[in-house]
């Protein structure tokens, strides 16, 4: 239907006639002159109509031309003049003075538009998710999926290359344990039962390492019903891998291989080997397992000099066994009291019941933590003039979070310079457990190797066990994670109990990983990193929305087709369903409830 598309005219192509089509981008209307941005899918051209080139039929109809109408014009590209050449628009040198027009399909007005200028502002993100069809013609959402699409190609081929294979595992399965909510899908022939979507491969991945596949790989779609934020979304996609007979420098080296060439896709710097620290020190140092490395600032423990300030809060967290630990900011007594109580606000968000804080000046000292400060307290904290000190007292699992939270929150308010534009850390050697309100939860999942240095301590002091697993963090922000995995089913049985899960329980749940693990399993790990953060992260855009093309709200609502939907009656009866109350009467969707 055309010569070529518009993105890659220029001024090479003078004198051509070509016919091109697409989309009505922005119209100029100069009287008997009439100019068109035609915009495709590689880009935008500015074409002209006029009394001296074009069809006085054609001319008359170009004249009605309308936004987002679709058009196939013929004519020849002429080099623009000097002065009227747009340096900003990669064809600006050219222009397209059309001979014949043909209208292919009018567009109604667009309900949101497509062409902006460069003052206007994006609409409301709701009502570009609404019309996410208009919404995706814009040039941001169309370069983003257009990386989105290279990152997966050079992923297959890099993992292809390496000699892994990809496999694909089933949508329609059983839980998978991940820590979120399953979402379930009801069987019609056999009442009252259920699949589950896939949370993640992962138990499939294992099992194809006992069916003898050394090295898996599979760009996966997993699904998790939990709470959304910016870099979660409901449905997502991994680059999920798993290999037999490797160590767990296998999968690092090979995933920083990846990372690499990912980041040279994307016009990014991934230098290797990327930094390695312990989870424990991660939370020692920074109060985070995804610490953002851009920024030095660093936490200190300060317990032993606080504690003999006069100060019941302080003493009384140590006595409870907690530690009194803090940020240095140099220069951060330029904040304003608001602006330190808006850190501590933060913190407070984070789980603390507050920071106490002091600001060191010449005249000496102010801010509640100040009063009792003597001069040894603020000779050993090394302050000088200007600084600003944040400090929080009490057990490390509610200050690390707040201390986090408030380190964040200091680099944005002082506006602190980075030290590396890109930072890569693995954080290796996670607890295999946490514990949560007396209950003793899989900190990944159940299926992690136990670090051998700490495998006799499983009964006694499982809380204190490591596991042989790693997170890939970028920027602070978790693109990936992995470990080595039980293979030895009596053990993998061992671990399922400590987390209390009955005999008969661990049977129905993982009796067929079990038996796989029994047939002779091979040792292996694997990893899977988030593809749509990878994505996100790389451009550096704010929300996952902007590099998913039909994402879902933070309510977890499709707008623009309108799901989740209810259903027919019967088509519940069918299902052996019934739907008792419904809370909300379809609050986003295009129709409505149904
Ligand atoms: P995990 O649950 O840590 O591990 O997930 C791996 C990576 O997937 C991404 N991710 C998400 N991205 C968008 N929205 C979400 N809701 C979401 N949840 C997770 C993150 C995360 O680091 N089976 C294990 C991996 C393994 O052990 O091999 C797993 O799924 O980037």
């Amino acid at each position: 239907m055309r010569s070529r598309t518009v993105g890659g005219l220029r001024a090479t192509d003078a004198g051509t006639t070509l016919t091109l089509t697409g989309w009505v981008h922005r119209r100029r209307d100069l009287g008997g002159l009439l100019f068109v941005d035609l915009r495709d899918g590689s880009g935008l051209v500015q074409v002209s109509f006029g009394p001296d080139w074009t069809e006085e039929d054609d001319l008359k109809e170009a004249h009605t031309l309308g936004a987002e109408d679709v058009v196939k014009v013929t004519g020849e590209v002429l080099v623009r003049p000097q002065d009227s050449r747009n340096p900003e628009l990669a064809t600006g040198d050219v222009e397209v003075q059309v001979h014949r027009l043909e209208i292919l399909n009018e567009a109604e007005t667009p309900v949101i538009p497509v062409y902006r200028g460069p003052e206007e502002e994006l609409p409301a993100e709701e009502q570009r998710l609404r019309h996410r069809h208009l919404d995706l013609r814009r040039r941001e959402l169309q370069e983003n999926l257009a990386l989105r699409h290279q990152l997966i190609l050079t992923t297959r081929n890099y993992f292809d290359r390496l000699g892994f294979l990809e496999v694909e595992t089933p949508i329609l399965t059983k839980p998978t344990p991940e820590g979120a909510r399953d979402y379930l899908v009801p069987s019609r022939v056999h009442p009252g039962e259920f699949y589950a979507l896939p949370q993640s491969p992962q138990i499939y991945k294992q099992i194809l390492m006992t069916a003898g596949f050394d090295r898996y790989v599979q760009i996966a779609r997993c699904f998790r019903d939990e709470d959304l934020r910016a870099d979660r979304q409901p449905e997502f996609t991994q680059i999920d891998m798993e290999a037999a007979f490797v160590e767990a420098e296998d999968i690092l080296l090979w995933i920083e291989g990846l990372m690499q060439e990912l980041a040279s896709v994307a016009g990014l710097a991934a230098q290797t080997p990327f930094q390695r620290m312990s989870w424990a020190e991660s939370m020692d140092r920074y109060g985070s397992d995804r610490p953002d490395l851009r920024w030095e600032l660093e936490i200190q423990d300060w317990t032993e000099l606080l504690m003999s300030a006069d100060s019941r809060i302080l003493q009384g967290a140590v006595e409870k066994g907690g530690r009194i630990r803090g940020l240095r900011l140099q220069g951060g007594a330029s904040l304003s009291r608001r602006e330190v109580e808006a850190i501590e606000e933060e913190a407070k968000a984070a789980g603390a019941p507050g920071l106490l804080w002091a600001k060191r000046s010449e005249d000496g000292g102010s801010g509640p933590l100040s009063r009792w400060l003597g001069e040894s307290h603020w000779g050993g904290l090394s302050a000088r003039d200007g600084d600003l000190f944040l400090v929080a007292a009490g057990p490390d699992r509610v200050t690390s979070p707040a201390l986090s939270a408030a380190r964040r929150a200091a680099i944005q308010a002082l506006q602190l310079p980075m030290v590396r534009e890109h930072a890569w850390l693995w954080v290796l050697d996670f607890p295999l457990f946490e514990e949560e309100d007396g209950e003793m939860w899989a900190n990944h999942h159940p299926f992690v190797l136990p670090h051998p240095e700490d495998v006799q301590r499983l009964d006694e002091d499982p809380l204190s066990v490591r596991g042989i697993a790693y997170d890939l963090v970028y920027n602070g922000s978790e693109l990936g994670s992995g470990s080595l995995r039980i293979h030895d089913p009596a053990l993998q049985r061992r671990v399922l109990r400590l987390l209390g899960l009955e005999d008969e329980e661990i049977e129905r749940k993982f009796g067929f990983l079990l038996e796989a693990l029994a047939s002779g399993a091979p040792p292996h790990g694997g990893i899977a990193l988030g593809m749509d953060r990878i994505v996100k992260d790389f451009l550096g855009v704010g929300s996952l929305r902007d590099v998913i093309a039909f994402p879902k709200t933070t309510a977890a609502r499709a707008l623009f087709e309108g799901a989740p939907t209810a259903v027919r009656p019967g088509e519940l009866a069918d299902l052996h369903l019934q739907v008792g109350r419904r809370k909300d009467e379809g609050t986003g969707g295009r129709d409505g409830p149904a």
